[in-house]
């Protein structure tokens, strides 16, 4: 088709203002940038720094705001969840956005949503809740009465690192369907939580009827003036930035001018690939051409043979569009539909399928895209527009075989516009089935996606026609015509399949070095796609009756399912307080989280939400990008030319001294002198007066490098050049191992590893620095360690502690990692600050964090153990190497932890540990919650199951066998007491049925040939104090005002785990007044010098006990007024105490004690000043074909004393065992041979999501218990639960071992953690893994190693 062009509006020429709504604000900006993102605006613009910045690339939800607009055609207004972060502000004209702040604030009135939350006890550190909450509102607005599927859709673009998910569920589940009945405010589930605990009669962690009610019609109206001016959506757009231009053109003539005009001119409409090429490759794009209001991109209508989608419709508009014909056409009309519908399930999150358009994937081309392999298979049409001399020229393209040219390359020319797409109706004897495989089942990209479309000869399994494509196996969506032709005309039945593998496996190759890694589970995938697919269709056939049922064996039905997320069910047991204790006494109850509601609101303040100072600079980092080198020179010049930048700072601006820094060995420099030890470590920093101008100028600083040798990366590449950090190894000895050897009835060798471990906190490290005085600083800073900032940054700029203050208000999650990593930034950041006496500031970007900043240890494990023919462990010789990375940081610590641990719960009285800290060329890696622990006992429970398998026993048996016992010593000669694993134990047995499940889990495995089910059982014992003996000791103040009023400062960071909730109940109790008197404003090494890092988990322990003796203080000095006036109120006393000249401000100090390991100046020295235990069983179920899993239920059973706070402590367990699942099962690092961090961000490392959680969730805390050892009989719980992620693994070992043992093939066999889907498919060897041959190791540099 063709029109006269001499008609086209010519786009504006004049510059448009920006019109916009922020919380029923208008904002109008006449010179909007069209490379500024909306958070950008919200956070820099408009100071709402409620919306926080987690990734920058749409993968962690912390940027959720709702957009509304007006759909005109309806005349209705729909809202919207959408990244913020990923959203240019230039998109948002006509638009209303609303933030946290606009629903609901502490000062005025929580929104239900808020609220929720924050009683259900979802937030800790509170950095994702501002997203959370806003996605949930976002549902609640155009959903009043949403279904637990629909929270489960609304939540898969949302990341929350700490509590484990449960509890937001549990809250946001009261605005269910599932939830509601027809009894309104009476419904007996508004009573009572409805669930175990409430029929127990126990305690309740939160009172759901205390919840302000939901009326959906008090919600705020939609501006009327962007109702009722449909201008807005009806006028020609241009915003003029300084490096680029925004379109947007309202018809289809004028958008294919810009386009004719413009040819690389970047058509944006989700933004969601060109958003990320901005950020992170740093693409400029001049020319932006928005085309969301032309009516061809989105028109969506049925026409005879198909549906037509205009390519800006987005993904979600899809989606419900074709629910709504599915339900109404015959069911063989829609087979391409629900195709469709179920791979778009499974495409990234809500809040990018909102926005993302079907146009942008066909159009970006990616290898991986979910939408092409099946709109390929499909040959689906593309309408393509473009102007040719003035006219309309409209051409029809086919996705099918020759669409794709090259890596994101397709047919459609620059100059040309995808209009619409196609989705064909199928026909009677046309089947479509597609599945994806990625690392995490939710919000992921695809590792390899398959799509099938077969016609069979009308009524029969007679392949008349078959088109496949296949994702994740090329550098382009890819289809296979030569196994197609061997398909026509034969019988889609075993024989064919077994053709067609061999021939898939032949033409979709895949060279061992090819980009991805993961060479032959790639390949193995396809095969083993197809099969399902062959499953599936075959079911298809048999429902039609064209094939008998018994064609598929009823044992490989359930190899065609995908999993799907269960509905959870959870259940807390806590024991409540006695009944004397006083009801404003608040220790033992669920207090909720003391800053919840303001996380809840977004008005908590992080470290970048500070205000800006008026000549505040920014900082940016230049990284090595080279492994091992000799650095032959840096070039700042290019840099320091750009308008804006101030200064470069590197080694050259401080003494060799100063630069010398490190957490306990100065063996870091703040910024690289003569060489490089990694990528990603800091050699200089860009001082300038933006973000964007620091980080531009930053890559124009040149850096020339003489590469050395060796790059060493990986632990086997260590211990092959020997290289580890000096005086190791280093040896635990205890009994007679040779001996014991001898005498033992078997003696057997074998060795694991396990990956390291991303911290991914959900605030990546921040630090602003004032200079104060001419000679003071003062650093706002997200540590977990003030002092050693303090004191580092003291050392750096040569002054003395007492001029440098460090204060951290709040983390957005630490887990260690900012325990001694925060320096790499601090110190560059307080430098620039203090010689430019000018405020500095920087908060790292996430690939930025995840580069530099280092991650868990990985350890492997080689050991030999030796026991008797019944299973009792006698003798063990192991040898632990930790992967360090290029500096000591806190490796020897974490290797001594993870060598006392090694041994778990089993006693084992002949024992020779040795322990080697390898130096590699990777960052420095560090603390992360456990602390070696959990690598340690990974090797216990390995050996334990060896022994088990070995003697031919149950490991229950052995467990039970071995078990330490009251009175017992552990190998480096600690005393137990009162040790409790086997009550824990036991209850865990009953709470979980175990033997129950084990039972069911036999017969399912007997049932079913390609999914597998598994149980683990894993106890854990934890030693609760700092391996350095000086950091078991804390500090505190307290202030009490005239009014009253408490201020409370402690030595304790609050990262989320509730420490200050704990501290302010404590006093509470101590100082027998309301926990509302009292408040903790920050961590300041101003107010309580000498802190230790929060960390180890002794937080509560320590801070507590100071806590106690600054109230014990204050007590004695009060006693004489209470007791002179026993009826006085607090306030009355204080008032009293006040003009009687009585210090009303003491401080609190305590020290640990006996522990240390030197029994001859302390003869009750010990290690650890006691051990939290628990018990965790977890029943898997896998997907042998994929390496999918879906973890079917988890029970716990933790031992922690008397609990300080329920609430809290069942949060820190949920949360410690889903990064502990996250660790042994879900998130892989990933490396270049040459030390370069490939999985930089939330795209490509994954943690576990919302829908990763255990379909059943049940957590006891063991009662009875008080610990002698801590503040108020508590027992410290942030690392030990993490552990007991590792029950996940353990059952998917063994259910891999049930597929392995049906093929008659060894239960021994390698697993490393983490249990991949890549590592579990592999491991499950069948007929469709044989075809794949394996190239020999050594003969290839492959894509990464596992370091
Ligand atoms: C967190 C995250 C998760 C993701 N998950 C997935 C996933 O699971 N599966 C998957 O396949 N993809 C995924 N993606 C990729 C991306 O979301 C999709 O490719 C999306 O469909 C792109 O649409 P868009 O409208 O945002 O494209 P944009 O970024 O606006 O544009 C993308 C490209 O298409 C071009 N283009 C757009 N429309 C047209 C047109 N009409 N004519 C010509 N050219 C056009 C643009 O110029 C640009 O080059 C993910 C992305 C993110 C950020
Ligand atoms: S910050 Fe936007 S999704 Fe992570
Ligand atoms: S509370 Fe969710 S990330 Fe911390």
């Amino acid at each position: 088709m063709t029109t006269n062009g001499n008609s086209f509006i010519v786009p504006v020429e004049k510059e448009s203002p920006l019109i916009f709504f922020v919380n029923g604000k208008k904002v109008i900006d006449p010179t909007p940038d069209p490379e500024c993102t909306l958070l950008t605006y919200l956070r820099e613009k408009l100071r709402l720094c409620g919306t926080k910045l987690g990734c920058g690339e749409g993968g962690c939800g912390a940027c959720t705001v709702m957009l509304s607009r007006v759909d005109r055609a309806t005349n209705s207004v729909k809202h919207l969840a959408v990244n913020a972060c990923l959203m240019p502000v230039c998109a948002m004209h006509g638009c209303a956005v609303t933030t946290i702040e606009g629903i609901g604030s502490t000062r005025t009135r929580l929104h239900p949503v808020q609220e929720r939350l924050a009683k259900a006890h979802g937030s800790q550190c509170g950095f994702c809740t501002p997203g959370i909450v806003m996605s949930m509102y976002a549902l609640l607005r155009s959903m009043p009465l949403p279904s637990m599927k629909d929270l489960e859709v609304a939540f898969q673009g949302n990341l929350c690192r700490c509590t484990g998910y449960r509890p937001i569920l549990e809250g946001y589940k009261t605005f269910t369907k599932e939830f509601s009945c027809g009894m309104g405010e009476k419904c007996c589930k508004l009573q009572s939580n409805g669930n175990d605990v409430e029929k127990n009669g126990d305690d309740k962690l939160f009172e759901r009827s205390a919840f302000l009610p939901f009326d959906p019609s008090q919600e705020p109206i939609f501006p009327p003036e962007l109702h009722l001016n449909s201008q807005f959506d009806a006028e020609n757009l241009l915003f003029k930035g300084p490096r680029s231009t925004w379109y947007r053109p309202v018809e289809l003539s004028d958008l294919l001018k810009l386009k004719s005009e413009n040819p690389h001119g970047k058509i944006i409409v989700g933004n969601t690939e060109v958003g990320v090429e901005m950020k992170f490759k740093q693409f400029l794009y001049t020319v932006h051409i928005n085309p969301i209001k032309v009516p061809e991109l989105n028109e969506m209508q049925e026409l005879e043979d198909s549906i037509l989608f205009g390519s800006a419709v987005t993904l979600m508009d899809i989606e419900e569009y074709l629910r709504e014909r599915i339900a109404k056409l015959p069911e063989h009309e829609t087979r391409f539909f629900r195709c469709a519908v179920k791979m778009l399930h499974y495409f990234a999150g809500k809040q990018i399928r909102n926005v993302a358009s079907l146009g942008g994937n066909i159009m970006t081309g990616s290898p991986i895209s979910d939408m092409n392999p099946i709109l390929t298979a499909a040959c689906a049409k593309l309408k393509v527009c473009s102007l040719v001399e003035g006219r309309i020229e409209t051409r029809e393209v086919c996705m099918g075989p020759g669409f794709f040219t090259g890596y994101r390359k397709n047919t459609i020319q620059p100059h040309e516009v995808l209009v619409a797409i196609h989705f064909p109706k199928s026909k009677k004897d046309q089947h479509f089935v597609a599945f994806k495989q990625a690392r995490r089942r939710d919000d992921d990209i695809a590792i390899v996606n398959a799509a099938v479309n077969v016609t069979f000869e009308s009524n029969t399994n007679i392949v008349r026609q078959i088109y496949m494509a296949f994702g994740g196996m090329a550098p382009t969506t890819v289809m296979v015509p030569k196994t197609s032709q061997i398909m026509a005309k034969q019988k889609w039945n075993r024989v064919l399949v077994e053709r067609v593998s061999e021939s898939l496996c032949a033409e979709l190759p895949l060279a061992p070095t090819a980009p991805g890694g993961m060479i032959a589970y790639r390949r193995s995938l396809v095969v083993s796609l197809f099969f399902k697919a062959y499953l599936a269709i075959s079911q298809e056939l048999v429902k039609s009756n064209v094939i008998e049922e018994d064609a598929i064996p009823e044992r490989e039905q359930s190899g065609a399912a995908i999993f799907h997320t269960p509905i959870l069910k959870s259940a807390q047991l806590f024991e409540r307080v006695c009944v004397e204790q006083s009801t404003c006494d608040p220790i033992g109850r669920p207090k909720v989280h003391a800053s919840a509601f303001k996380q809840a609101t977004g008005e908590a303040i992080y470290c970048d939400d500070i205000p800006r100072h008026e000549n505040e600079l920014y900082l940016a980092l230049v990284l090595s990008t080279k492994a091992h080198a000799k650095i032959v020179s840096v070039d700042e010049s290019d840099a320091l030319k750009q308008a804006g930048v101030h200064a470069f700072f590197s080694s050259k601006d401080i003494t060799e001294y100063e630069n010398k820094v490190g957490s306990v060995f100065h063996d870091e420099e703040v910024f690289a002198s003569e060489r490089v030890y990694c990528q990603g470590q800091v050699i200089g920093a860009i001082v300038a007066d933006s973000q964007v101008l620091a980080q531009r100028a930053a890559r124009l600083v040149h850096i020339k490098y003489e590469e050395l040798t060796p790059v060493i990366i990986t632990i086997e590449q260590a211990i092959k050049h020997k290289s580890y950090f000096p005086n190791y190894p280093q040896y635990i000895v205890q009994g007679d191992v040779a001996t014991a050897f001898e005498e033992a009835d078997h003696v057997y060798e074998n060795s694991c590893r396990m990956g390291g471990q991303e911290h991914f906190y959900l605030e990546t490290n921040a630090c602003v620095a004032t200079p104060r005085d001419s000679d003071e600083i003062e650093l706002f800073c997200s540590t977990q360690n003030p002092t050693e900032v303090q004191k580092l940054v003291a050392h750096v700029l040569s002054v003395p502690c007492h001029r440098v203050v460090c204060r951290s208000k709040r983390l957005g999650g630490g887990f260690g990692g900012k325990e001694s990593r925060s320096i790499i930034l601090a110190l560059p950041v307080a430098l620039a600050s203090y010689r430019l006496r000018r405020p500095v500031r920087c908060m790292l970007d996430r690939d930025e964090d995840m580069m530099t900043t280092g991650t868990r240890h990985p350890f492997l494990f080689k050991y030999k153990v030796g026991f008797t023919k019944e299973g009792l462990i006698t003798a063990c010789d192991i040898e632990c190497y930790n992967n360090a990375g290029c500096s000591m940081d806190l490796s020897f610590s974490v290797l001594d932890r993870a060598m006392n641990h090694f041994e778990n719960c089993y006693r084992i009285p002949n024992v020779k540990v040795a322990g080697w800290v390898c130096r590699t060329n990777l960052p420095s890696n560090t603390a992360f919650r456990g602390f070696g622990g959990p690598q340690g006992m990974f090797a216990a429970e390995h050996i334990v199951r060896d022994v088990a398998r070995i003697v031919g026993k149950d490991y229950l048996d052995i467990m039970q066998m071995n078990f330490y016992k009251t009175g017992d010593y552990t190998h480096y000669n600690q005393k137990l007491e009162n040790f409790p694993i086997e009550k824990c134990f036991t209850d865990c047995l009953n709470q979980s049925e175990f033997h129950k499940k084990r039972l069911a889990i036999e017969e399912f495995n007997k049932k079913n040939r390609w999914r597998k089910r598994g149980i683990a059982l894993v106890p854990t014992k934890y030693g609760i104090a700092f391996g350095a003996m000086h950091l078991n000791q804390a500090g505190a103040l307290i202030n009490i005002y005239g009014d009253g009023s408490v201020l409370l400062s402690h030595g304790g960071v609050e990262i989320g785990q509730g420490l200050h909730t704990k501290m302010i109940q404590c006093c509470a109790r101590a100082l027998g007044i309301p926990t509302e008197l009292i408040h903790i404003a920050e961590t300041a090494t101003d107010k309580v010098p000498n802190t230790s890092p929060t960390a180890a988990s002794v937080g509560s322990d320590i801070n507590g006990m100071a806590v106690l003796d600054a109230c014990e203080k204050l007590n004695q000095r009060l006693k004489p007024i209470r007791e002179a006036n026993p009826k006085a109120t607090w306030q009355e006393c204080i008032s009293k105490a006040y003009f009687d000249r009585i210090s009303l401000s003491a401080s609190g100090f305590y020290k640990m004690p006996d522990v240390g390991d030197d029994p001859k100046t302390n003869p009750n020295a010990r290690t650890y000043n006691y051990f939290t235990n628990g018990v965790g069983v977890s029943v898997v179920e896998i997907d042998c074909l994929t390496g999918d899993h879906q973890v079917l239920s988890t029970d716990i059973v933790m031992d922690i004393g008397s609990s300080l706070n329920p609430a809290i402590d069942i949060g820190q367990i949920e949360g410690a065992f889903m990064q502990g699942y996250g660790l042994f099962v879900l998130e892989e690092l990933i490396y270049s041979p040459q030390g370069a961090l490939y999985s930089r961000g939330p795209g490509m490392y994954k943690l576990p999501g919302f829908a990763d959680i255990p379909g059943e969730f049940n957590v006891s805390l063991l009662t009875g218990a008080p610990n002698p050892r801590a503040v108020y009989s508590s027992k410290a719980v942030g690392e030990p639960p993490l552990f007991i992620g590792s029950t996940v693994f353990f059952a998917i070992k063994q259910a891999i071992a049930a597929a392995r043992a049906e093929r008659g093939l060894s239960i021994t066999f390698e697993l490393d953690a983490p249990a991949t889907a890549a590592r579990i498919r592999m491991a499950c060897q069948d007929e469709f893994t044989d075809l794949i041959e394996q190239p020999s190791p050594g003969t290839y540099t492959p894509w990464n190693v596992v370091p």
